[in-house]
């Protein structure tokens, strides 16, 4: 079934029909004010942490699943009828309410149509800005002059510390004071502390938020939630909007809300513009300012005008048209944003992670990088060094890194039970990526803290990575596993070893030797590393094949994982993709371990991430075994995994088989069948539920994943095949043997190329010749060309 379309114009997506098979979201704002809404209008909004700054409630894994949210209820002043400018949270029958959401670019719009009323709200983030606004319009459609009543309802956090909120009920309850200042809903929690803006860490301080209207005049309010809504009532009736009239209640305690009533009368044909801010600071002050300041109604379509143009701008830097819609309509918006979004909130923030995890998980932020780095790469430099900040000086990282907390130098280095053997490497993705998407050779040398102690330049953080995961090394001279390898369920013990991180510490070898060959004069260097590849290249020869494909890992105690003797997990996804993308296998071992995927682990649906399933297995040999079959880590469709799997084929050349396994995952191919995958066609996801379990299909856990950033990053370089370099763009596409053209415009280093790729012989992959502005290249890396300048770039595939 389909619930709505891409609008590849406005990049849009467009919900039809609000009654989804769950809520599908979006996100607004930015790092310091972040705000997640639904097609229904639900979510919540939060202040630099999700954790300790979330100013507005939401009752995670609660029925319906988004709720509360931002609503605005309407009601007709004579017939007594009232409805929500969102089809939830009222829920007028569907035949006689017809809605319309828009998720756009860190904006979303909802409009209604009900009882001859339409209305239309865009909810943003202004660039910069700690509020945001809901901007609304209502329209008389009819013939006869209508008068009605509006309220508006957020329900706030007692503390913005959002464990406390809603499990130390015996002190949030009594902490807040609400206030209504000059027709601005002030909510206060913890009045008689110190405020301390710069701690997040400290939760027990004063805190302020507001809430006001422009363009219309509140004549009523409540900020007590209980008089609002009424006993044993929800939001889908509340007692003051069926009486048509608040109480002007003002919660000194228990839980508040922000609801002002306005009244609008409608002539036939009239339409009524009015906005509504919500955002940080106290409402005489910071409240008062924005709503001066947007007095003028015309001021919010600039702000709005500038968020979108800001957002389209960074997205532009790379778009292409190939024969596929699907394709088009993710890379040119959703899998750009969704990278973008998942690099800006990692793991903490949506309607599944509710703050839990909050701070930035190493491994999953350095690849985070990966798809946004052509976008927003004076972040991403800001956030690669803080990563690099948080790796100690012993070269292993930090598991976590929180942006508000961390101090470089005084940071206690982890134990080696702490550390995740596969952090650190993770740099020699995201390092190179950088230096070759800005050309900043520089970066190598620059110099950096560790995280407990001393400095390097980046090349040598570079090379205490490898130190370490050489000096943690077992019996078969790999890596060994420590906590967690990427895969947070093997259980390899201390010195268990890991042959996934060998295949890491292989590419970040070869990776390492190229950097030295690139900046020059460390011939020490590179013969020490290459001793070392020479070394591990041998180990894995002898120990890591399994005879077909290779093996996963070795326990302590020597059991094997990923091996043919195994009943269970006979078969891991990630050893046979890292084979290939490391360098390590030889082409027949590189096409046997690529085909025993094909056969043992794809699916319809994608690429599973080991089988058979774990059913006998103890949990304490490994942790999937307490997923049934078929989720997450065991032997689901682990969706961060398929970017690997798609490089890897793309590498072998084998572009259909590349191409069939990236349509598999890709939320767009989804869009008439959205039941089946029940969450947003717009987004990846962690996982999808693979055959071994009756949902077969069904996905879980939407935004947030390592699959956003690493599909782009496949589909972009290894399909798509333009891949930034150090002195160039490089040209290499692997493409459906089908697709007869496709077009790129890429901005790379301040030019522009606007590329058309042919392929008249109907061929994976392979360049027959390439011509810059007219003139044949030789080789498949484009030169840099001028700063400003637009380039046209035909290269013909065979
Ligand atoms: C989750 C984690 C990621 C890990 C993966 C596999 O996605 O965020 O860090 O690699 O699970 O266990």
């Amino acid at each position: 079934m389909k619930y709505g379309y891409f609008d590849d114009q406005n990049k849009e997506y467009v919900i039809e029909k609000p009654d989804t098979p769950s809520s599908w979201s979006n996100y607004l704002g930015s790092t310091r004010y972040g705000a997640i809404i639904t097609n229904n209008a639900g979510g919540y909004s939060f202040f630099k942490s999700v954790a300790q700054g979330r100013f507005t409630r939401l009752r995670f894994n609660a029925v319906p699943m988004d709720q509360a949210g931002r609503y605005i209820y309407i009601h007709d002043a004579e017939s007594k009828d009232y409805w929500s400018t969102s089809w939830q949270p009222v829920a007028k029958p569907l035949d006689q309410y017809k809605s319309e959401c828009r998720h756009g670019s860190a904006y979303t719009k909802i409009s209604s149509d009900y009882s001859e009323i339409s209305t239309e709200t865009t909810f943003f983030v202004p660039l910069d800005a700690d509020y945001e606004c809901w901007s609304t319009k209502v329209k008389n459609k009819g013939s006869k002059r209508r008068t009605l009543k509006l309220f508006t309802y957020v329900e706030y956090g007692c503390n913005w510390n959002a464990g406390d909120d809603l499990n130390n009920l015996q002190y949030s309850q009594y902490i807040t004071n609400m206030n209504v200042v000059d027709s601005i809903i002030s909510h206060a929690s913890n009045v008689n502390l110190p405020e301390m803006p710069d701690d997040f860490e400290e939760k027990d301080q004063a805190r302020y938020t507001f809430l006001g209207a422009v363009g219309v005049e509140p004549v009523a309010y409540d900020t007590d939630r209980e008089a609002f809504l009424g006993p044993y009532r929800t939001y889908a009736n509340p007692i003051a909007v069926e009486k048509g009239q608040c109480s002007n209640s003002l919660a000194k305690a228990g839980n508040p809300c922000g609801t002002l009533q306005f009244e609008i009368t409608l002539e036939p044909g009239e339409e009524k513009d009015f906005a509504i801010f919500m955002g940080i600071g106290r409402a005489e002050k910071e409240g008062k300012a924005v709503i001066e300041k947007f007095a003028n109604l015309e001021l919010i379509d600039e702000e709005f005008n500038k968020l979108k143009n800001h957002w389209h701008s960074k997205m532009s830097q790379m778009s292409v048209q190939t024969p596929d819609s699907d394709v088009d309509s993710m890379l040119n918006m959703w899998s750009q944003f969704n990278s973008l979004m998942t690099f800006f909130w990692s793991r903490a923030a949506s309607l599944v992670y509710s703050g839990a995890r909050d701070g930035l998980g190493y491994r999953d932020t350095v690849q985070d990088m990966l798809g946004v780095m052509h976008a927003i790469p004076e972040l991403v430099q800001e956030r690669l060094e803080l990563m690099i900040t948080g790796q100690v000086a012993s070269g292993g990282a930090m598991p976590v890194v929180k942006p508000f907390a961390h101090r470089p130098g005084f940071e206690k280095e982890p134990t080696p039970e702490e550390f995740r053997s596969d952090d650190a490497l993770w740099l020699f993705n995201a390092v190179p990526a950088y230096v070759k998407e800005t050309g900043d050779l520089d970066f190598y040398h620059k110099v950096l803290p560790y995280a407990d102690k001393g400095e390097g330049t980046i090349l040598q953080h570079l090379r205490q990575a490898i130190e370490f995961s050489i000096k943690y090394s077992g019996a078969h001279g790999f890596p060994c596993g420590m906590l967690a390898d990427w895969n947070d369920c093997l259980e390899l013990g201390q010195e268990g070893e890991t042959v996934f991180v060998a295949f890491q510490l292989r590419y970040g070898l070869k990776t390492y030797i190229e950097i030295c060959e690139l900046l020059g004069k460390l011939e020490s260097e590179i013969t020490w590393a290459q001793a070392a590849l020479e070394k591990l290249d041998k180990n894995l020869h002898d120990h890591a094949w399994d005879g077909e494909w290779f093996l996963r890992a070795y326990r302590d105690d020597g059991l094997k994982f990923g091996s043919k003797e195994n009943d269970e997990g006979s078969i891991f996804l990630n050893t046979q993709t890292w084979s290939v993308l490391s360098g390590h296998a030889s082409e027949q071992e590189q096409k046997s371990a690529m085909d025993a995927v094909h056969s043992e682990l794809a699916t319809d649906y994608g690429v599973m991430l080991c089988a058979p399933p774990f059913v006998k297995t103890d949990y304490k040999v490994v942790r999937a075994a307490l997923f049934n079959p078929g989720l997450k880590e065991n032997a689901a469709i682990f969706t961060h995994t398929q970017g690997w799997t798609i490089m890897a084929e793309a590498m072998l050349g084998r572009g259909d088989r590349a191409f069939d396994y990236y349509k598999s995952t890709l939320p767009a191919a989804y869009n008439d069948r959205a039941e089946l995958r029940q969450i947003e066609p717009y987004v990846y996801c962690q996982s999808t539920i693979s055959k071994f379990h009756p949902l077969e299909g069904a996905s879980r856990l939407p935004w947030l994943t390592g699959a956003a950033t690493w599909a782009f990053y496949a589909a972009s370089q290894y399909i798509i095949g333009i891949q930034p370099d150090y002195h160039g763009l490089t040209i290499d596409p692997c493409i459906p043997s089908h697709w007869d053209k496709f077009q790129v415009s890429r901005q790379f280093r301040g030019a522009t190329y606007q590329i058309t790729v042919t392929n008249p012989n109907k061929v994976n992959k392979g360049i027959a010749s390439i011509k810059l502005n007219g003139e044949i290249i030789a080789g498949q890396c484009l030169p840099l060309c001028a700063k400003g300048s637009q380039n046209s770039v035909e290269v013909i595939m065979g």
